[in-house]
């Protein structure tokens, strides 16, 4: 794949936790309960230390901190661990992904003097973005936006488009330039797609903490809007017959062997990406099943064989899992015999909606 002395790029999820539940998230069960397979969890800033040491960081270009399942705004000590990175490395890049909704102003001040900039997901306006940023509160957003901005903090607004949102993007895009955004990104969400059953769904069931039905988050009408991945289904379907048929057969050119870029999971995991990751805990598989359970347990210690906390992360980067077991699952012919599903949709040929969410 790569060596660990090539890595330029580190995404970093330094917890599972968040304030929010949004319904296309892992994190909990559509929008309700929270996953039951998912440890709850954080890297403390002795954890990245030891993680992450000083002639590792020196050789980086950038760590964002986003993740699967967590908001970087949550973890205890993600002001100190930031400082930690911007001391060893004054010229790296270091960025932050949340909903915007926690902490208060001082901290935002102080997160505006150590990034290099902040995305923040706003999916709306104060009457929808809650419809998908469940539990925020639109009033915290906008005060802390308005901390991190003032004390001159560069800002991204990433908007993801809903059927219940799609009329407020022109108003977002000139909210975002009143607030003082750098950049303002419309993101059509690959999301409304059935793992399980490999075919795209219109529609996405939200649940209550109780397990109930609330509503349905739906894809916008105006075909603009639209994910162009997704709306290739039918195409695919008609060359292909299936499009797992045509996951099966697509060459897979790995995206972070490109990118030199490597993921740190809120267990101090180490994974290529965060496509691998999230296959450790989906909430509609049983425990520990599925292709990446299937190569981790190949492993002389299971799971522990990927901790950083445990092993170096270039020890584990320079052993098995990254040099044979992953880009072996990239060749196999078929699902049944290895092929890694996660690695045929997120970095196939002709279907790719992550990259898609952008265009
Ligand atoms: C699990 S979140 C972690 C970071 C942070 N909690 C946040 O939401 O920004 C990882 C990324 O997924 C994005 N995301 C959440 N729901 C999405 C969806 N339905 N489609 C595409 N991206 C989504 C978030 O906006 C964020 O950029
Ligand atoms: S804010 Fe991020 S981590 Fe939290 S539920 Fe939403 S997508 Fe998941
Ligand atoms: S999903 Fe697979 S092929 Fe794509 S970036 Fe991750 S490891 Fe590489």
């Amino acid at each position: 794949m790569y060596s660990s002395n090539q890595i330029t790029t580190v995404h970093l999820e330094i917890t599972t936790k968040c304030n929010a539940s949004c319904p296309m998230c892992l994190r909990t069960v559509l929008g309700g309960k929270i996953n039951p397979h998912l440890p709850l969890t954080e890297l403390k800033l002795a954890d990245i230390e030891t993680i992450f040491p000083a002639t590792f960081v020196q050789q980086l270009k950038r760590i964002y901190l986003c993740g699967n399942y967590g908001d970087p705004i949550v973890a205890t000590d993600t002001l100190e661990v930031l400082r930690y990175f911007r001391r060893l490395n004054p010229q790296l890049r270091l960025e932050l992904f949340t909903n915007g909704s926690a902490r208060n102003e001082q901290w935002w001040h102080d997160v505006a003097q150590v990034v290099t900039l902040c995305h923040f997901g706003i999916d709306g306006l104060e009457d929808t973005n809650h419809i998908y940023r469940r539990g925020t509160k639109w009033t915290i957003l906008m005060r802390n936006i308005q901390a991190y901005i003032a004390a001159g903090g560069a800002a991204h607004w990433d908007y993801l488009v809903f059927r219940h949102n799609e009329h407020q993007v022109e108003p977002a895009r000139e909210l975002s330039q009143k607030l003082g955004f750098r950049s303002f990104q419309l993101k059509k969400t690959g999301r409304f797609f059935s793992n399980q059953k490999a075919v795209v769904k219109d529609q996405q069931e939200v649940h209550s903490a109780e397990g109930e039905l609330e509503y349905f988050l739906e894809m916008p009408l105006d075909p603009k809007y639209l994910n162009p991945s997704l709306a290739r289904e039918e195409a695919l379907v008609h060359e292909y017959g299936s499009l797992r048929a045509y996951l099966e057969k697509t060459r897979v050119t790995c995206k972070v062997a490109a990118e030199k870029s490597v993921y740190v999971s809120g267990e101090g995991l180490v994974f290529p990406c965060c496509w691998t990751a999230n296959q450790l805990y989906p909430w509609y598989r049983e425990p520990e099943s599925g292709d990446i359970w299937a190569l981790v347990k190949q492993l002389p210690n299971g799971l522990r064989s990927l901790d950083a906390r445990q092993s170096s992360l270039c020890e584990i980067v320079d052993g098995p899992f990254f040099q044979k077991l992953i880009p072996a699952g990239w060749e196999r012919p078929t699902f049944a015999s290895g092929k890694i599903f996660a690695c045929a949709k997120t970095c196939g040929q002709e279907f790719d909606p992550f990259r898609a969410q952008f265009t």
